[in-house]
């Protein structure tokens, strides 16, 4: 049972704090009567933050946050929770229900509880939580159709220039071009996590550092017990050599097998775990067929380009990994859109098909290198070959600075391309 005097000094602490310097973020999230708003994402992204940005700051006393790591709130029950709620009654009696914020909500055993209490009484509630517990699959279990679940992801590029001052609406792209293409260079390089993009580049690699370190410990090898922690450096440290590149655990387990005690299956689970916890994402390959899906090698996006920092970096890897992750932030929250990827027998291959229901609607290729003539033609003729195979008419490659239409005509086959540099499509607005 919390210490009621401890909780109405920590409810007047946030009331009193300094709300400045907190930057506004895009996403954009809605509350609706009966449902809690729950935001989840990888550790870092700026959740709290977030939350924070939420409060109105003319009228702070209105919002109840409680940070359930804060040990005044161990040990503490559901039931204890009304006690927090009289606490803040007593200091404000004349409000009568405060606007609810749970952050880091896991940290409290049977947590759905209090939130389904707060619903139950008509309170607006905010939750939160790492990524390591607080997962969108728990949430819909244990929130089943009371919860609006979103996803923060670490800054857009938008943000990113939103953070370092940088403006870049109408006129202001083209007098601050140099300094926008460099920021983007300082974007795939060092990633996009809020505190790395406030941070001097001396100290940046050491913030990344704390991140996987957490990342690994907390939210994969504490949550899952793993016994097997050289296994899943080995595949954390492959990941970081490999994104924006196929992996199938097939050959991963024959690279393994020798050297170290494992099976296809904990490969399997071991990335499962990592996907879990927002470390990376696994994308399927473009197809009907749920068997030909299955067994296709998947594509290995992270969660963040400043990562590889410990792995292998590479300019062009950084700049499909973060097509990808923009094109998560502008379509994971739609109802039956897809990302994937396309390839076919012969091996061309198209970085990102957005199907909606099934259907094709756009097809992407990532592309900086497109003044190389073969680059140029592999490209082309992959997306006419997808073009025709899906029915999409809808080509886009992204570049690193050449822009137009160009009609295609290869092969009996022909089309008009989009060339779009991708500073332009990353300053798009979702
Ligand atoms: N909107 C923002 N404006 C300014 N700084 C921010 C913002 N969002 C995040 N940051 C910086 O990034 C750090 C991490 O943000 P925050 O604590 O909100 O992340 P989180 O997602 O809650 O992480 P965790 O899962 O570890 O609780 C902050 O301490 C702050 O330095
Ligand atoms: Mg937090």
């Amino acid at each position: 049972m919390p210490d009621k005097t401890l909780v109405k000094r920590y409810i007047l602490n946030f009331h009193e704090r300094n709300f400045e310097g907190i930057i506004p973020r895009e996403l954009d999230v809605k509350t609706l009567p009966g449902r809690a708003t729950v935001i989840v994402g990888p550790r870092r992204a700026g959740k709290t933050y977030y939350l924070f940005s939420l409060v109105d700051k003319n009228a702070p006393e209105r919002y109840l946050y409680v940070d359930f790591e804060h040990p005044i709130f161990h040990p503490m029950t559901p039931g204890d929770f009304i006690e927090v709620l009289d606490a803040y009654r007593e200091l404000y009696p004349e409000i009568k229900r405060p606007v609810v914020m749970l952050d880091e909500v896991q940290a409290i055993p049977d947590w759905e509880r209090i939130v389904r209490y707060l619903l139950d009484e008509d309170y607006t509630v905010y939750v939160t939580g790492s990524s390591s517990k607080l997962l969108s699959r728990e949430v819909a279990t244990h929130l089943r159709g009371r919860s609006l679940t979103y996803t923060l992801f670490p800054l857009s590029f938008r943000e990113f220039l939103r953070f370092k001052g940088v403006e870049y609406r109408g006129k202001k792209f083209y007098q601050n071009l140099t300094r926008i293409n460099r920021l983007l260079e300082e974007y795939l390089h060092f990633g996009a996590y809020p505190e790395v993009a406030l941070a001097p580049e001396d100290v940046r690699e050491l913030i990344l550092r704390d991140y996987l370190d957490v990342l690994i410990k907390k939210d994969v090898l504490e949550r899952h017990r793993i016994k097997n922690v050289h296994l899943l450096n080995e595949l954390l440290y492959f990941s970081l050599r490999a994104y924006s590149k196929y992996v199938s655990f097939d050959s991963l387990y024959r690279l393994f097998k020798g050297r170290l005690k494992v099976t296809k299956r904990t490969i399997a689970n071991y990335f499962a775990y990592l996907e879990e916890a927002f470390a990376l994402f696994l994308v399927r390959k473009y197809g009907r067929s749920p068997k030909g899906r299955i067994v296709a090698p998947r594509k290995l996006y992270l969660i963040d380009t400043g990562l590889p920092i410990f792995g292998e970096k590479d300019m062009a890897r950084d700049a499909e990994n973060t097509v990808f992750l923009e094109l998560m932030r502008r379509y994971s929250t739609r109802a039956g859109v897809e990302i994937t990827y396309w390839k076919d027998e012969n091996g061309r291959e198209v970085d990102f098909v957005i199907s909606e229901n099934g259907k094709a609607k756009e097809l992407i290729q990532v592309s900086l290198r497109l003044e190389d003539e073969k680059t140029r033609g592999r490209e082309f003729l992959a997306l006419l070959h997808a073009s025709k195979r899906l029915g999409c008419k809808n080509l886009k490659v992204i570049t690193l600075g050449e822009e137009g239409i160009e009609k295609v005509a290869l092969y009996g086959m022909e089309g008009r391309i989009k060339l779009v540099p991708l500073t332009h499509w990353l300053l798009q607005e979702a």
